[in-house]
């Protein structure tokens, strides 16, 4: 299936200043080049339009909703646009926030077309929090909450069906800071989170195969990686760093066995923040484990007998 790249350069729900630049670093470092060299088709569709960052204080709980609530609805009627074309779309953040406008979109295509989906939320983050549980105020770690139902109407509604997914869809991976009310609520509404700790005890093999599981020929697959999955130590380049991530083999592997699932059909690359990076570093690691998602391995490989 032939690709779209779609820039969303704003960090309009975050808690720090820069993930705007992630489209852009995110080219210089070579998607485009390295996807096509896969024998992808890729289209550049260059960046999507929106409001400036006023960087003010929350009011009730949210910083920037006005905002955040244009940018996403942009982000979705982009998305949504491409996956009608019968393209698949990569966003380019931005910040975490946009993923309520491309999975919005992506849940949308599914009703429409009668596709199941099962979204894959890579993440140091569970992004459940609503605007009475946030410590922070940040949109961007709201998402996962506005796309089952919980947060302000004007971004709930934005895929036209409220919820627009119902939490089972959700296996998150990598987790490992979840605020205090936020943990009680993930507990709450029985969200699939294989946190470090599992990854720790069972290993990533064990991890992606029941995260991957139960999909079928008619399951579309959304990724939403957000770059603080991966250990600060081989990815600096963003905004809310947490120790004690994925290393480079674990997280290669993971992208490893999402390609090999053989659905993937739509991705967001998030929170990228090049003014904390250190010469492009974290985008050059994001394209290098976006080429394992689409298929790169060391050598041709029978998935099914593991070499
Ligand atoms: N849990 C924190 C908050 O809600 C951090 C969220 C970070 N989210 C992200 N997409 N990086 O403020
Ligand atoms: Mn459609
Ligand atoms: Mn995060
Ligand atoms: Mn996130």
């Amino acid at each position: 299936r032939p690709v779209s790249l779609i820039g969303a350069p704003t960090d309009i729900g975050a808690g720090a200043r820069g993930a705007s630049m992630g489209p852009e670093a995110l080219r210089v470092a070579g998607l485009q080049a390295a996807l096509e060299a896969h024998g992808l088709d890729v289209l550049d569709r260059g960046n999507l339009a929106g409001p400036p960052n006023p960087w003010q204080p929350p009011t009730d709980g949210y910083r920037h909703l006005p905002e955040v609530v244009a940018w996403n609805q942009a982000v979705h009627t982009a998305v949504h646009a491409e996956l009608d074309a019968g393209r698949m779309p990569i966003l380019l953040g931005g910040d975490h926030c946009l993923a309520i406008g491309s999975i919005s979109a992506v849940a949308r295509h599914c009703r429409e077309a009668g596709k199941k989906l099962r979204v894959l939320w890579l993440d140091a983050h569970a992004d459940f929090n609503t605007s009475v549980l946030t410590p922070s105020g940040n949109i961007h770690g709201m998402p996962v909450a506005c796309l089952c139902g919980h947060g302000p109407q004007a971004l709930i509604e934005i895929g036209g069906t409220v919820p627009a997914i119902a939490p089972k869809v959700v296996r998150q991976i990598g987790i490992r800071s979840v605020d205090p009310g936020e943990k009680r609520f993930v507990h709450q509404v029985g969200l699939e989170v294989f946190d470090m700790r599992y990854i720790d005890e069972m290993g990533m093999r064990h991890a992606m195969e029941l995260a991957l599981a139960t999909m079928d020929a008619n399951t579309h697959l959304h990724v939403s990686f957000d770059v603080d999955f991966l250990d600060p130590e081989i990815a600096p380049g963003v905004g809310t760093t947490i120790p004690g991530g994925p290393t480079y083999r674990e997280a290669q592997l993971c992208m490893e066995m999402i390609a090999d699932s053989g659905r993937l059909a739509s991705l967001d690359i998030m929170e990228l923040n090049p003014a904390l990076d250190v010469r492009n570093k974290t985008a050059v690691l994001a394209v290098d484990l976006v080429e394992s998602l689409f298929g790169k391995s060391t050598l041709m490989r029978d998935p099914e007998r593991r070499r």
